[in-house]
């Protein structure tokens, strides 16, 4: 039996993740910095861990907890809504130090087990990544990055037998969006952006994650699965 272990998983899309994933019986190691808003184990093959992505002592000690992993899934994030002028400098690096180098952090650490096993990555990037939106400047940036880095550690670790893949959703209902998704004018504007008129659903995020991490995706490494009820298209 193999482990998937998954940053960000007391958030709304990690719950999901841990659902979809568990659910196929892997094993699951649930890691935050919040770990008090983690669910308790809900069997003997879940372990819950106390995990900061910013600090690469702490990435390297939770991967080392974790038995037989094969899996890491990145959705460990935080969004700041300000401009370009409204962000500082620290707080552009915060940002980016949480969402990208955090990513990369664990992605470093996870290799010699994902490489072991024959692994996978999975990152949630965002619509952000491609998307130019006002009033998140930060966040996109860091997230075109985590795309890229999708893709390169794609290309460089293929010989490893390492796929490397991310999904990208749009706006999804968590502790992230619960402020603009309590503004009816956001609320309107997203939704008249969105052909398929609904938020996605942390559900989706999950089966698209738990979809690329499948022996179903063993030809698909170095893409990003873009869930946005059409809002690219047009
Ligand atoms: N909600 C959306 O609309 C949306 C859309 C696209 C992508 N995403 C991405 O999905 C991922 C999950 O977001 P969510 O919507 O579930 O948000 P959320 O706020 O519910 O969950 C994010 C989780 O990340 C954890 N976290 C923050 N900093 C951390 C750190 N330094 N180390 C470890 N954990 C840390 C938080 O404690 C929280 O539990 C994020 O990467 C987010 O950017 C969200």
């Amino acid at each position: 039996m193999t482990t998937a272990l998954i940053t960000g998983a007391a958030g709304a899309i990690g719950q999901a993740i841990a659902a979809a994933l568990g659910a196929t019986g892997m094993r699951l190691a649930l890691a935050d910095t919040d770990v008090a808003a983690l669910a308790p184990p809900a069997n003997e093959r879940t372990t819950i861990h106390r995990l900061d992505v910013t600090d690469e002592a702490s990435c390297a000690a939770v991967v080392a907890a974790v038995d037989g992993l094969s899996l890491l899934v990145n959705a460990a994030g935080i969004m700041v809504r300000r401009t370009a002028l409204e962000t500082d400098v620290a707080t552009f690096q915060h940002v980016l130090d949480v969402n990208l180098t955090g990513a990369y952090r664990m992605a470093k650490a996870a290799h010699p087990a994902l490489a072991a096993n024959g692994g996978a990555i999975v990152s949630i990037s965002s619509t952000h990544a491609f998307l130019a939106a006002k009033n998140s400047l930060a966040y996109g940036v860091s997230k075109a990055g985590l795309s890229h880095l999708t893709r390169l550690l794609a290309l460089e670790w293929a010989a490893d037998g390492i796929r490397v893949n991310a999904v990208a959703p749009t706006v999804v209902p968590s502790a992230m969006t619960a402020d603009v998704l309590a503004d009816p004018g956001y609320v309107d504007r997203k939704m008249a952006a969105i052909p398929l008129g609904a938020p996605i659903a942390a559900a989706h995020v999950a089966a698209a994650v738990a979809y690329l991490a499948s022996p179903a995706a063993a030809s698909t490494t170095g893409q990003i699965l873009v869930l946005d009820g059409g809002e690219s298209l047009a």
